[in-house]
C-alpha cells in the first residue's frame, strides 16, 4: 500500500478555507482530515459536522473525521449526513469500542480506531479485525505545529508486525502528528500508509503545492 499524505485543515486559514482545501486537491492530496476537537478529551475547541459538510462541497477525494470528542458515540451519525466517509474515534474516549465502530460501519462509513501517544497497542487487540484504519497519534492531540515524540517510530513499526502477522494488511496505518520533510520517510519506513499533515503542508514558508512537492521528494517519489 504507498503512503498516502493527508491533509489536516487544523493549520489552514480558515478564513479561506475552501480555496486552500481546493489548493491541496490541485497540488495532489487525494485525503483530508477534519479535526473535531470538544474541549473536554482534548484542551481545545475546533469544528463540528458543519465544516465537514462545508469541505465536501469542495473536495471530491477522501474525506475523514479525527474526532477526539468524549462519548463519540452520540455524534458518528451526523458527521456520516455531513459527508465524512471515514470517521475515527478515540480508544480513550468511549466505553463501547466495538458498538461505535459497528455503528460507524452500518452507517456506511469506513471506521478507524486513534490511539493517544501513552495508550499501548494492547488497547486496540481485540477492535483490529474490525476495522479500516488504525491512528497512532505522534503528538498528544489537541494542536498543529507540535513536535513529533521520537518513541512514534518504534510504535508504528510494532503495530505494523501485528497488522501484517494477522493478515490485516489492508487495515490503514495512520500517523498523526509532527510529521514534516525531515521526517516522512522514518515514519513511511517504520510501516505507516497514512500521514496526517497540517502545518507541513499549510505554513507562511511556502506554497502547499511546493510543501506537498517536498514532502513528496522526502519520500522519494
Ligand atoms: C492534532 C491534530 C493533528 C494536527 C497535525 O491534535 O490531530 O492533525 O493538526 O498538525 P501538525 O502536522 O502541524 O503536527
Amino acid at each position: 500500500m504507498d503512503a498516502t499524505i493527508a491533509a489536516s485543515i487544523l493549520s489552514a486559514d480558515f478564513g479561506h478555507l475552501a480555496d486552500q482545501v481546493i489548493e491541496a486537491q490541485a497540488a495532489g492530496v487525494s485525503w483530508v482530515q477534519v479535526d473535531v476537537m470538544d474541549g473536554r478529551f482534548v484542551p481545545n475547541i475546533s469544528v463540528g459536522p458543519m465544516v465537514v459538510r462545508s469541505v465536501r462541497q469542495v473536495f471530491s477525494g477522501v474525506l475523514d473525521a479525527h474526532l477526539m470528542i468524549v462519548e463519540p458515540e452520540r455524534y458518528v451519525a451526523e458527521f456520516r449526513q455531513a459527508g465524512a466517509e471515514l470517521i475515527t474515534v478515540h480508544v480513550e474516549a468511549t466505553r463501547h469500542l466495538h458498538r461505535v465502530v459497528q455503528q460507524i460501519k452500518e452507517l456506511g462509513a469506513r471506521a478507524g480506531v486513534a490511539l493517544n501517544p501513552a495508550t499501548p497497542l494492547s488497547a486496540v487487540d481485540e477492535i483490529l479485525p474490525y476495522v479500516d484504519l488504525v491512528l497512532i497519534m505522534s503528538v498528544n492531540p489537541g494542536f498543529g505545529g507540535q513536535d513529533y515524540i521520537p518513541s512514534s517510530t518504534g510504535k508504528i513499526a510494532r503495530l505494523r508486525r501485528m497488522l501484517d502477522e494477522r493478515g490485516l494488511g489492508h487495515v490503514h496505518l495512520q500517523v498523526d502528528g509532527g510529521i514534516k520533510a525531515s521526517n516522512v520517510a522514518e515514519v513511511v519506513a517504520a510501516g505507516a500508509t497514512c500521514l496526517i499533515i497540517g502545518s507541513g503542508l499549510y505554513n507562511k514558508k511556502a506554497s502547499v503545492a511546493e510543501s506537498y512537492a517536498t514532502l513528496r521528494a522526502a519520500l522519494g517519489r
